[in-house]
C-alpha cells in the first residue's frame, strides 16, 4: 500500500523534492539549483524547461534516495514561487516565452500609469494587493503584447496562463488539467479574494482575456493524476510557498504569525475567516482554502533576504558558501555602524518603491568584509521589524504572538538572534525547518485521508530553539533609528 507523500517545492532559485512518511517525518530531500536569467536591468526570467526538468529530476532522485518507487507515493503536494508568469500553447504545451519571475520590474511603468489614473483603491479592495510589478497581471499583458502573435492566439483561446503550480500540474497531467489553487490565484491581481473568483473587470483593466485563466480549486482539491513517474499518482495538495509554510508552521489560529527566509522574506499573520484591510501598505491574501472555506492573512513581502547572502557569495565573493556567513559576520567590528538597504530589485512592504536601489551607509576606512556580512544579516532583522510593526498596527491582537521562523536563512543563529533583539520579542525556530514542503505534504496527505485535521496537525509542531531578545534598549533604539534613516535615503518617492 502506498505509504508516502511527495512534496515538490519549486522555488525561485532551486527546486526541492522531499518525501515524507504519512506521519509527516521527512525521509529524503533532493535539491537542484537552476539558472537565473537577467536579460536587462531589473528583469528576471526562468527557462520553463529548466523548471520542468528540475522537478522531474529531483522527484525521481528523492524516491531513489528514500529507497522508494512511484507506487509507494499516495499523493503529491505542490508548492511554488508565487506570481511568476508562464504562458503556453494549449496544443503543444510549449511556453511562448521564458517565465517572467516575481522579482521582475519591467512593468513598473504600467503600474505607475494605472496608479496615476486612480485605479489602486479598487484593485486593492478586490484583490488585497497593491499596484506593483511584483504581481502577475501586468506581466501577462506584457507577454501578450510583446511576443509575436500572442494576443491574437490568446483571443482565439489557443493559449493558457499559469503560475508555476499550474504549469507543473498541466505538464504532470499531460495537459488534462488547467487549474490552480486559491492562494496562487490570489497573487495575480485578477482574483477577487472575498468572492473567491476571477474578476472580469480587472481582467479587462489589465487586458488579460479570461480564456487564459485556470480553474481555481481548494488547496486540498483534486488536481488530477500524473503518470510521469511510472504509475498513476494523485495530485492533491497545492499552495503558494508562503501559504504552504503558514500551513507547515501550524498557524491556523487567527493571530498566529510566521516569517520565511528564502530568497526574500515573507511574513504572514493569520487573521481568520475575514480579510483585514491594511492601513500600513501590507497585503491581504488567502492563507488557505479548504472545503470552499477561506482563511485570510495579512502579508508583508520583502524581496531580498537570503538573496543578499547569495550576493555576498556570488557577487562579492566574500564567502564560499552561504553557511559561512555567520562565521564571517562574527568577526565584525562593533564600532562600525554599517547599514545595507538591500533594494536590489526595489523595496517591497511597507515601502513599495520599485525604483529604489540598494545602498550601504556608514562605510569608513576600517569597514571590511565582516562588517558587510554583519550588515547583510542585520538587514533581514530590520526588514522583519518593519513588517511586524505594520502588522501589529493593523491587527493589535497580534501584539503578543511569537514569530515562527523557517526557510534556509533561519539556520543562521546570528540572523535569528538579531531579529529577536531588534524586535525585542522572542523568535521560535521549529524542529522541521522544511515547513514549506511540509505544508504541501500535509495538504496532500489530508486531502488523501492520510493525515489528521488541522488541529491534530498543529499539535505536532515542535520548537527546536527559542531566541530571546538580549540587546539593551539604548542600542536597539540607536540601531533602529539608523535603519530608518538609511531606508529613507534610498526611497525615490514618499
Ligand atoms: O512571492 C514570491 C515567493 O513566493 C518566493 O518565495 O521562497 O522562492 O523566495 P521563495
Amino acid at each position: 500500500m502506498a505509504s508516502a507523500i511527495l512534496a515538490i517545492d519549486q522555488g525561485t532559485t532551486s527546486t526541492r523534492a522531499i518525501v515524507f512518511d504519512v506521519s509527516l517525518n521527512p525521509l529524503a530531500t533532493v535539491q537542484q539549483e537552476f539558472p537565473q536569467i537577467y536579460p536587462a536591468s531589473g528583469w528576471v526570467e526562468h527557462d520553463p524547461e529548466d523548471i520542468w526538468t528540475s522537478v522531474v529530476a529531483t522527484s525521481q532522485a528523492v524516491l531513489k534516495q528514500a529507497g522508494l518507487v512511484a507506487k509507494d507515493i499516495a499523493a503529491i503536494g505542490i508548492t511554488n514561487q508565487r506570481e511568476t508568469v508562464l504562458i503556453w500553447d494549449r496544443a503543444t504545451g510549449r511556453p511562448i516565452h521564458n517565465a517572467i519571475v516575481w522579482q521582475d520590474r519591467r512593468t513598473d511603468d504600467v503600474c505607475t500609469v494605472l496608479r496615476d489614473a486612480g485605479h489602486e483603491a479598487t484593485i486593492s479592495a478586490r484583490t488585497g494587493l497593491l499596484l506593483d510589478p511584483y504581481f502577475s497581471a501586468t506581466k501577462i499583458a506584457w507577454l501578450l503584447d510583446r511576443v509575436d502573435g500572442a494576443r491574437a492566439a490568446a483571443q482565439a483561446g489557443r493559449l493558457a496562463f499559469g503560475t508555476v503550480d499550474t504549469f507543473l500540474i498541466w505538464r504532470l497531467t499531460g495537459g488534462r488539467v488547467h487549474a490552480t489553487d486559491a492562494t496562487n490565484a490570489a497573487r495575480t491581481l485578477l482574483f477577487d479574494i472575498r468572492k473567491g473568483q476571477w474578476d472580469a473587470e480587472l481582467a479587462e483593466l489589465f487586458r488579460v482575456p479570461l480564456s487564459l485563466l485556470p480553474e481555481v480549486r481548494d488547496c486540498t482539491g483534486d488536481f488530477g493524476t500524473t503518470d510521469v513517474f511510472g504509475c498513476t499518482i494523485a495530485i492533491r495538495g497545492v499552495a503558494g510557498d508562503q501559504q504552504a509554510a503558514t500551513v507547515g508552521q501550524g498557524c491556523f489560529k487567527s493571530g498566529m504569525m510566521k516569517s520565511t527566509y528564502g530568497t526574500g522574506c515573507f511574513a504572514l499573520l493569520n487573521t481568520g475567516a475575514k480579510p483585514v484591510t491594511s492601513r500600513n501598505r501590507l497585503l491581504t491574501t488567502i492563507a488557505y482554502q479548504i472545503d470552499g472555506q477561506r482563511s485570510y492573512a495579512l502579508e508583508g513581502a520583502i524581496f531580498v533576504a537570503g538573496a543578499a547572502v547569495q550576493w555576498l557569495r556570488d557577487g562579492l565573493k566574500l564567502i564560499a558558501s552561504s553557511a559561512d556567513t555567520d562565521a564571517l559576520a562574527a568577526r565584525h567590528d562593533p564600532d562600525e555602524q554599517l547599514y545595507l538597504v538591500p533594494a536590489f530589485v526595489g523595496l517591497g512592504a511597507p515601502y513599495w518603491d520599485a525604483q529604489a536601489r540598494g545602498a550601504i551607509f556608514g562605510l569608513t576606512r576600517n569597514s571590511g568584509a565582516a562588517d558587510v556580512a554583519r550588515a547583510v544579516l542585520e538587514s533581514v532583522g530590520y526588514q522583519t521589524r518593519d513588517l511586524v510593526e505594520a502588522m501589529r498596527a493593523d491587527w493589535p491582537s497580534a501584539a503578543g504572538t511569537v514569530l515562527r521562523v523557517d526557510g534556509g536563512m533561519s539556520a543562521s543563529d546570528a540572523a535569528m538572534q538579531f531579529i529577536a533583539d531588534i524586535m525585542d520579542a522572542p523568535v521560535d525556530r521549529p524542529k522541521v525547518m522544511e515547513t514549506t514542503a511540509l505544508g504541501a505534504a500535509y495538504l496532500a496527505g489530508f486531502a488523501a485521508g492520510l493525515c489528521p485535521d488541522l488541529d491534530g496537525f498543529a499539535a505536532t509542531w515542535q520548537c527546536e530553539r527559542r531566541f530571546e531578545p538580549q540587546m539593551d534598549a539604548a542600542t536597539r533604539e540607536r540601531k533602529w533609528l539608523g535603519w530608518r534613516d538609511a531606508v529613507s535615503r534610498t526611497l525615490t518617492r514618499d
